[in-house]
């Protein structure tokens, strides 16, 4: 079927019509008549292009869109190439920027790269887990969660290291892959099935692993290659766990395909700031529904509490992990996820995070299963 396009506030007469003969199912809106157009509840198109070469500044218009259709990608038509325009563009959500003298053919390949998310079949649900700042705990969460994930459905799954060199989640897992998501990246291209499974490397836990890479970046990689990886991996798998790096804007840009973004915060002032201004881009970019909040190391004795948590970030914290640092380093040190051991507080949280997330009813409080010998044995 062929790529549904919606042409946003353009005086270009011509322009709908050179995209019909591109083979876009293209469709002319008025700014205006936006929210007429594509009404909430509404399919909406695989992109938006959104001409604002008549305009002084980027309209609203495009954040609403992308609100309201998060998978549907946006390109923006434009006299030049602004960068503190294009950057204001990228935290609405906008994919792809074309400047003048305007090729046809640039905005074609623009409109195919940000259509892809619609236009492939995904079977699989992509969690990415971000960290607000250094050491919450984000790696913890996302190793468990994949672990709990495929104990608890059974099904393939497999944790991503986004962080390109130098991530530690093999070491939660007590691996030491030869093969990284760098190389998946560099090799984007010769991405099939089988191939594929030549890069992870599988865990004793259960989940795959797609890990770090040991040699140092060179330059940059592409958003978009990261992307296609993300959206390759989950044809693969049904569940798809992101350990993504916070400060990378590459990164930032390539979690646009995921489900589900987790905010990782804990009861530090520090990290709630960071944890706000965090959540409130990713709600921007991705659209409310999709970004959720967790609380890592929580102290039901802190001088902050839940409830200023949520104050703070502006939304319910849905996900709470007790602070265990005993069981925590523990696990870490023997190489293997906590929930492996499922005994603890902890452990139990976990679960119960990757239950919800599975959409799998959560676990009967198991008196019977613990008993008395249970709590002796370390039960928290
Ligand atoms: N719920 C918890 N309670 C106590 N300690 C924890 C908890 N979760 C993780 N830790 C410990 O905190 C430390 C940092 O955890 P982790 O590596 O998961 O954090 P991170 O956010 O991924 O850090 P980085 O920014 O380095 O990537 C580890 O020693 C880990 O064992
Ligand atoms: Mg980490």
């Amino acid at each position: 079927m062929s790529i549904a396009v919606s042409l946003v506030g353009s005086d270009d007469r011509d322009f709908v019509a050179k995209l019909r003969e591109r083979g876009f199912r293209a469709a002319s809106v008025a700014l205006s008549e936006l929210e007429a157009a594509h009404p909430m509840g509404s399919k909406g198109p695989d992109a938006f292009v959104f001409d604002v070469r008549g305009l002084s500044r980027l309209p609203r218009e495009i954040g609403q869109a992308k609100r309201q259709f998060p998978s549907a990608g946006i390109v923006i038509v434009a006299k030049a190439l602004d960068p503190t325009e294009m950057l204001e563009a990228m935290r609405m959500g906008v994919n792809e920027w074309v400047a003048e003298p305007l090729q046809i053919a640039e905005v074609d390949a623009a409109i195919h790269r940000v259509a892809r998310v619609t236009a492939r079949p995904m079977m699989g649900k992509t969690i990415a887990v971000l960290g607000a700042k250094g050491g919450v705990g984000s790696t913890s969460v996302a190793v468990n969660l994949a672990t709990a994930l495929r104990a608890a459905s059974g099904q393939p799954t497999l944790l991503m290291d986004l962080h390109l060199a130098h991530g530690d989640a093999a070491v939660f897992f007590g691996v030491d892959p030869h093969i990284s998501v760098l190389d998946a990246i560099e090799n984007i291209h010769r991405l099939d099935e089988t191939y594929f499974k030549g890069l992870v490397t599988t865990t004793k836990a259960g989940p795959d692993l797609l890990g770090s890479s040991n040699r140092p970046l060179q330059g940059g990689v592409e958003a978009m290659r990261v992307r296609s990886l993300i959206e390759f991996a989950a044809t693969a798998y049904r569940y798809v766990v992101l350990d993504c790096p916070r400060s990378d804007a590459t990164m930032i840009e390539a979690i646009d395909a995921a489900s589900t973004v987790v905010v990782v915060a804990n009861q530090e002032l520090a990290t709630l700031r960071s944890a706000s201004r965090i959540a409130n881009d990713l709600r921007m970019r991705c659209g409310a529904d999709r970004v959720k909040l967790a609380l890592s190391r929580f102290d039901p004795l802190s001088d902050i509490r839940q409830a200023d948590v949520e104050r703070v970030l502006g939304g319910p914290v849905k996900y709470v992990f007790p602070s265990d640092y005993r069981t925590a380093v523990a696990a870490l040190n023997r190489g293997e996820p906590l929930v492996v051991e499922p005994r603890s507080r902890l452990a139990e949280s976990f679960e119960e995070f990757a239950r919800d997330v599975a959409g799998l009813p959560a676990r009967p409080k198991e008196t019977a299963k613990a008993g008395l010998f249970g709590l002796l044995g370390g039960r928290r």
